[in-house]
């Protein structure tokens, strides 16, 4: 028989990641990892559903999903079968050959969604940037822009990540400030604002306008009714591609589909990402009909993990658990009790504004009472991890597998925790 100190030593061995302090993991990430986030001081080691808990075994909502990745709840059963499945058959081949899944995923993405044909890649940023790839080269081809003069429209305070190219498009000074010179050939126009919209596209050169539904990054800015259809009727107008971002409002995130469904209205070329790879594996794509995705030709554009096996057993995976599972219908759902309840309880004095859709929503704290970080901080302690968006503003995105029971005992969290800010 082991002595006690020996099998004690063996467990300890078998579960060293865990034995590690919150106060370590800190510390080590601090010293290894550059300083490019700011995390909230929470060491997770697990996750399951609506749930993670940190290296000291306490349980905390997620109320940031990953950001938005993880719409589908930690450790999903049928996402984490599929890619432990197909990690064990064939994992990663390039597109330097044909692979027996990516046909039927690129099948079923593309027919949930009402296009010819999909681009298949791994992170946001990326589909994004092919997306601009494919709007200038269907700028040339098709609209005759003079070569190298073609122009993109973005929304300020646009967000789509963080290459040059992302970052040329920003108007947050935090994300493009040092990293010049930009990409030429892009710039901004106000969001929700269709007058300007319609001065900047009516200029012959302009290929394409991109825009998020809602303004995730930018604090969850929610368009007024119309905008939407508005963007589609002014883009067939001017003959100008509309790209729709929904990397982050996609994949039933603010109670539909999509949220351009919203407005029953579809964009030119769509672009998906974080949940699309069900929170464990890096799938984006850009969705396009032949008359605009065909410009793309072999060798012109691509990634090398791009469409791989295994990526797209889990795209395949996702979206079965997104269509089978009510998800997008349990987003609208709860979210609509959410912002109800909220309006109904959070002292106004402390929160200015709430908003949001589906399961994507912020609160608009009050600066004089309560910095969001500091909120953060208390919600942490109470059990819930958010994030702000900015100094005064804090996003609520659990993932949307959660159940009523659940959202009422996080909401109960939320509200005592607002309200024990003394105004
Ligand atoms: C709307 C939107 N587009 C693009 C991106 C970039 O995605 P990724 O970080 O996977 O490159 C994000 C990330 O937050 C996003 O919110």
């Amino acid at each position: 028989m082991l002595s006690k100190s020996r099998a004690v030593a063996r467990v300890a061995q078998k579960l060293s990641t865990r034995l590690i302090s919150s106060k370590e993991v800190f510390e080590k990430e601090e010293k290894y990892a550059a300083h490019n986030y700011h995390p909230l001081p929470a060491a997770l080691s697990r996750g399951k559903g609506v749930f993670v808990w940190d290296v000291e075994g306490k349980q905390y909502f997620d109320y940031l999903s990953g950001y938005s990745a993880n719409n589908f709840g930690h450790c999903h059963p049928k996402i984490v079968e599929a890619l432990e499945s197909q990690s064990k058959i064939l994992h990663h081949t390039s597109r330097a050959f044909f692979n027996d899944v990516l046909g039927e995923y690129a099948e079923k993405v593309t027919k949930l969604f009402g296009y010819d044909k999909v681009l298949p890649m791994n992170t946001g940023v990326e589909a994004d940037d092919t997306a601009c790839k494919i709007a200038r080269k269907w700028g040339y081809r098709k609209k005759n822009i003079p070569n190298n003069q073609a122009k993109i429209i973005f929304c300020s305070e646009n967000f789509w990540g963080r290459s040059l190219a992302a970052v040329s498009a920003s108007t947050d000074p935090s994300s493009f400030e040092g990293y010049g010179p930009f990409m030429p050939g892009f710039s901004c126009v106000p969001y929700n604002d269709l007058k300007a919209l319609e001065a900047a596209i009516s200029d012959p050169l302009v290929c394409a306008f991109m825009v998020e539904p809602i303004q995730g990054e930018a604090g969850i800015k929610v368009p007024d009714e119309g905008y939407l259809k508005g963007v589609r009727d002014l883009c067939t107008k001017y003959n100008v591609l509309w790209i729709a971002d929904e990397i982050q409002t996609g994949l039933g995130r603010t109670g539909k589909r999509i949220a351009v469904d919203y407005e029953n209205v579809l964009p030119d070329i769509l672009v998906l990402g974080k949940a699309l790879g069900g929170g464990v594996y890096p799938v984006s794509a850009a969705l396009a009909n032949d008359d605009i995705m065909l410009v793309i030709e072999p060798g012109t554009h691509g990634s090398t993990f791009g469409g791989n096996p295994l990526g797209s057993k889990v795209g395949i995976a996702a979206l079965d658990v997104l269509e089978n599972e009510n998800i997008s219908e349990n987003a609208y759902k709860m979210g609509d009790i959410f912002r109800k309840e909220l309006e109904s309880k959070l002292n106004k004095k402390i929160v200015t504004q709430i908003r949001g859709k589906g399961l994507l929503n912020a609160i608009v704290m009050n600066s004089n009472y309560v910095e969001a970080w500091d909120l953060c901080l208390k919600l942490r302690d109470n059990g819930l991890l958010a994030k702000p968006t900015h100094d005064n503003i804090i996003r609520f995105a659990p993932p949307l597998v959660i159940n009523q029971k659940e959202l009422e005992q996080s909401l109960d969290i939320i509200v005592s925790t607002v309200n024990s800010v003394s105004a």
